[in-house]
């Protein structure tokens, strides 16, 4: 991007800031300035839209789910529809290596069912243990797969299914296809369907340990 084409974005993510300090557009200078930041740890400058967000979640079964995690919540789009879903007993542990978003959350989300922690997802399990949880019916993932090494890649997968119950699921959604090889290898099943929300496509993966 030329400097003068970021300096037009800057202002004009300025200028949303000064717009909104609440609800759902109070994230999006934050999350665009991230992006600007860190392409590829973010994976994409959109945040999840809801049909997107509907999709996923409505693949949990909200009543049997005691523990429910998510990897890089970024600005909340999930997590504040998770805990408007998840039981009144439950927990949600979301994981976030971003220091900005991890504050901006713990600012905005008050909740005593909900636990932030500044990491990778890749320590799922010390997580899970710090917030007296051993294992998850739900590990939720929106991060950035085929951005990042596949080392790293292959360490998460088999930290979330370590963590998950014998009969918890992997929920992935991801804009491209690239994942599938990878999941197959580590989870038993995986089932894979394709969406389009208007151009946008995606990918969500659905895999039992
Ligand atoms: C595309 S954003 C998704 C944000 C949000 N879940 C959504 O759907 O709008 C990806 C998020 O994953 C985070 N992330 C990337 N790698 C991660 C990792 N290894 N562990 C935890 N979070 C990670 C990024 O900082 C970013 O907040």
């Amino acid at each position: 991007m030329t400097g003068i084409a970021a300096g037009l974005l800057r202002t004009w993510i300025g200028r949303l800031n000064l717009r909104s300090k609440t609800g759902r557009l109070a994230g999006t200078p934050l999350f665009i300035r991230n992006f600007l930041k860190h392409p590829c740890m973010l994976g994409s400058p959109l945040r999840s839209p809801r049909p997107l967000i509907n999709e996923v979640l409505d693949r949990v079964a909200w009543e049997a789910a005691d523990t429910v995690v998510e990897y890089g919540p970024g600005v909340g789009d999930f997590t504040r529809e998770i805990l408007r879903r998840l039981r009144p007993d439950a927990r949600l542990v979301a994981i976030e290596t971003n220091q900005e978003f991890v504050r901006f959350l713990c600012g905005s989300m008050r909740d005593s069912r909900l636990n932030v922690a500044h990491g990778s997802a890749a320590d799922v399990a010390e997580v899970l243990g710090r917030s007296g949880c051993r294992r998850a019916d739900y590990v939720i993932s929106g991060i950035p797969f085929s951005t990042m090494p596949a080392g790293a890649r292959e360490v998460i997968l088999h930290a979330s299914r370590a963590v998950l119950r014998p009969e918890g699921i992997f929920l992935v959604y991801q804009y491209s296809r690239r994942m599938l090889p990878d999941l197959r290898r580590v989870f038993r099943r995986v089932h894979c369907d394709f969406r389009r929300l208007g151009i946008l496509p995606f990918w969500l993966f659905h895999c039992v340990p």
